[in-house]
C-alpha cells in the first residue's frame, strides 16, 4: 500500500481528502497535541479491526474515540455525570480522556470488549476539522507499532506505518509530547488510569479526590489486570535495557556517573549533559521545564533504538505536574527498573583563620554523621592527578612541574610577587576544584557533608553550601595555639596571624559564626556539637518549607 503524506499547510484539499479516507473505512495517521494517532471510523468494526492489525496490538486493548466537542458525549456514552461536562468545559479540547459507559452504537471491537468507552477531544485544529467533516468519531491509539515509543512527529509515524496505512497528516511536532491523561469516571472516587498531558493536580481541582491506579506507579504482578488494559504492556521500550534514577537531579546525575560504563547511553536533564561528555546522551529538557521533558521523552527513547548502547540510564523528574507522566513513561520503558538516588546531603561550609580550633569543630561534625571534604587535600590530590589542571598551570606559568610534582617554591616565587599572576592561578584552580568538590558532595552517602576550605568564598565553593560557618577565636588564644601546635616563636606566630584575613571578613561573608572561647579542646568540641545540631535542625526546617 502506498501511504499518502498530507501537508495541509500547503495543500488546500488535504483535510477533505484525509476525511474521506476515514469515511471510506481507511486508516489515517492524525496529529494531536499529545502524540500522533492511528485513526479510523470508530463506528466501523472492519476499519477498527485494521487498526489492531497495523499496530500489531492485542485485541483486548481498547481504543479511545476522538470527538470534536462535549456535544457528542451523549451520542456515544450513557449516564454521563455532571463532572464529565465540568471537565470538558475546563480541559477540552485537550489532553484528557474520560472513561464512561458506552452506548450500543460503539462496537465492542472498539472498546476491546468493555462496556465502557474512552472519549477525548484533541486540541489540534487539523484533526478536529477532519472529525467534523468525516462526521464520525475517530478511534485512534497512538500511531506507533505496539511496544514502541509513541510518535511525536509525522516522521516518527512514517517510520512505523509507511506502507501499512492509507495516509498520514503532517501537523507538525506534538505540543505536549506524552499521551492524554485517562480518568475513569465510572467509579467513585474517579480514578487516574494513566498520567498524561493534563496534570493530576488539575483533575483534582475539579473532581476533588482522585484515586491513582496501581499500574501508574508500580509494575503489576503476573496475572494482575490494570483498569486500563494498555498499562500492562511493556511500552515505549528501546532495545537496550533502561534504568531510571529518581531523586534530586544532582544526586541522580552523580549516581549515573558512578555506574556508567563507556558504551552506555544517558537520558539527562540539559543542565547535566556536560557531566556525561563522551557518552551518547539525549537531553530531556531543563530540570524545571516539565513540558519540554514531556516533549522530548519519546524522542529520546526512540533515538536510542537506532544507536548501539548496551544500557541506558535516565534521570527522572519528580511527580509534580507533568513529571508524573514523564516519569511513568520512563519507568515503563525500564520495565519499572527504578533506583532511588537518595536524598541530597546537608552541606555545611567551614572556614576561618588558623588556630581557631577547626580540628575540634570538624570532629563535632563527624560525630553528627558528617563526612568532611578537606578542599586543600583535594586540591593537592588534583595537582597530581588532574591533567587539565596541570596543563593549564603549565601553560600559564611555564615549567613548574618536575619529577616530584609541583615545584611549590618556583610557582610561589612567581605568584607571590605578582597579584595578577596569583589571581590567574586561583582562577585555574577554582575552575577545576569546584566541580570536583560538587561531584564528591553529590556522590557522598553521608547525610551531612562538611566542606572545609580556607578560600570558601573566593573559590565559589560557598555556592555548594546550605550554610557557611566562620570559625573565630580571640587573637591571643590563636597565637598561643599556633605556637604550641607548630612549635614556633611568638613573633612568628603574630606575623602569621597578621597576614590572614581579619574577623570582619568572616563576619561579613559567613551565614553563621562559631566562636571558640572554650577553655579546652574537649569543651569546644561539645560547644561545636550543640551548634551544629541546632544549625542542621534549622536547615532541615528551611528545606521542608521550600
Ligand atoms: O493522547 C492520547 O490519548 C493518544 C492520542 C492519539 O489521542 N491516544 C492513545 O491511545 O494514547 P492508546 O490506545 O495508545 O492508549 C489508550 C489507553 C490504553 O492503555 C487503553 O488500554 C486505555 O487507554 N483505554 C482505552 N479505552 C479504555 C476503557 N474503556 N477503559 C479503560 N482503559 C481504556
Ligand atoms: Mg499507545
Amino acid at each position: 500500500m502506498k501511504t499518502r503524506i498530507f501537508h495541509p499547510e500547503t495543500d488546500q484539499n488535504a483535510i477533505a481528502e484525509a476525511a474521506e479516507i476515514i469515511r471510506r473505512g481507511g486508516l489515517l495517521g492524525i496529529p494531536t497535541e499529545t502524540v500522533y494517532g492511528l485513526g479510523a471510523d470508530a463506528l466501523n468494526e472492519e476499519a477498527v479491526r485494521t487498526i489492531f492489525e497495523a499496530k500489531g496490538r492485542p485485541q483486548d486493548n481498547p481504543l479511545i474515540i476522538h470527538v470534536p466537542s462535549a456535544d457528542w458525549l451523549e451520542r456515544y456514552c450513557r449516564d454521563v455525570p455532571a463532572a464529565a461536562y465540568e471537565l470538558a468545559e475546563r480541559f477540552w479540547p485537550g489532553p484528557l480522556t474520560m472513561i464512561l459507559p458506552r452506548r450500543e452504537i460503539v462496537p465492542l471491537r472498539t472498546t476491546g470488549g468493555l462496556e465502557t468507552v474512552g472519549v477525548r477531544c484533541p486540541n489540534h485544529p487539523l484533526t478536529l476539522a477532519i472529525i467534523e467533516i468525516a462526521g464520525v468519531p475517530i478511534a485512534a491509539p497512538s500511531g506507533n507499532i505496539s511496544g514502541r515509543p509513541s510518535p511525536t512527529t509525522a516522521q516518527h509515524m512514517i517510520e512505523d506505518m509507511d506502507g501499512k496505512i492509507d495516509g498520514i497528516v503532517d501537523g507538525g511536532p506534538c505540543a505536549v509530547g506524552v499521551e492524554s491523561t485517562i480518568v475513569d469516571l465510572t467509579v467513585t472516587p474517579p480514578r487516574l488510569l494513566r498520567p498524561g498531558g493534563l496534570p493530576l493536580e488539575a483533575l483534582r481541582e475539579v473532581l476533588g479526590e482522585v484515586a491513582v491506579d496501581k499500574a501508574v506507579t508500580e509494575k503489576l504482578d503476573d496475572g494482575e489486570r490494570p483498569r486500563a488494559p494498555g498499562m500492562k504492556y511493556r511500552h515505549y521500550a528501546p532495545k537496550a535495557p533502561v534504568t531510571v534514577v529518581t531523586g534530586d537531579p544532582d544526586r541522580s546525575a552523580a549516581y549515573i556517573g558512578e555506574h556508567l560504563s563507556p558504551d552506555d547511553g544517558v537520558i539527562c536533564f540539559d543542565e547535566y549533559a556536560g557531566d556525561f561528555a563522551g557518552h551518547i546522551i539525549h537531553n530531556l529538557g531543563p530540570v524545571e521545564d516539565r513540558l519540554a521533558q514531556a516533549q522530548h521523552v519519546f524522542d529520546a527513547l526512540r533515538t536510542f533504538d537506532v544507536t548501539a548502547v548496551s544500557h541506558i540510564y535516565a534521570q527522572c523528574p519528580d511527580d509534580a505536574g507533568l513529571g508524573l507522566a514523564v516519569g511513568n513513561r520512563l519507568k515503563k520503558a525500564a520495565g519499572f527498573h527504578v533506583v532511588e538516588a537518595g536524598k541530597k546531603p546537608i552541606v555545611i561550609g567551614l572556614t576561618g583563620p588558623t588556630g581557631a580550633g577547626k580540628t575540634s569543630a570538624l570532629a563535632a561534625l563527624e560525630r553528627l554523621g558528617g563526612c568532611i571534604l578537606d578542599c586543600d587535600a583535594v586540591y593537592h590530590e588534583m595537582l597530581r592527578t588532574d591533567k587539565v589542571m596541570r596543563r593549564d598551570i603549565a601553560e600559564s606559568f611555564g615549567d613548574v612541574f618536575d619529577e616530584n610534582g609541583l615545584n611549590r617554591q618556583k610557582l610561589g616565587s612567581i605568584v607571590f610577587a605578582d597579584p595578577a599572576a596569583l589571581e590567574r592561578l586561583n582562577a585555574i584552580i577554582y575552575t577545576r576544584l569546584v566541580p570536583e568538590i560538587r561531584r564528591r558532595v553529590n556522590a557522598s552517602a553521608a547525610p551531612i557533608v562538611g566542606v572545609d576550605a580556607i578560600n570558601l568564598f573566593e573559590s565559589g565553593l560557598d555556592q555548594l553550601c546550605h550554610r557557611t560557618v566562620g570559625l573565630l577565636a580571640p587573637v591571643e588564644v590563636r597565637i598561643r595555639r599556633i605556637m604550641a601546635r607548630d612549635g614556633i616563636s611568638e613573633e612568628y606566630a603574630r606575623l602569621r596571624v597578621k597576614a590572614q584575613k581579619g574577623e570582619n571578613f568572616y563576619r561579613a561573608h559567613c551565614s553563621d559564626i562559631l566562636v571558640n572561647d572554650a577553655a579546652s579542646a574537649a569543651e569546644f568540641e561539645n560547644k561545636a556539637y550543640a551548634f551544629f545540631c541546632h544549625l542542621i535542625k534549622q536547615i532541615k526546617e528551611e528545606s521542608n518549607h521550600e
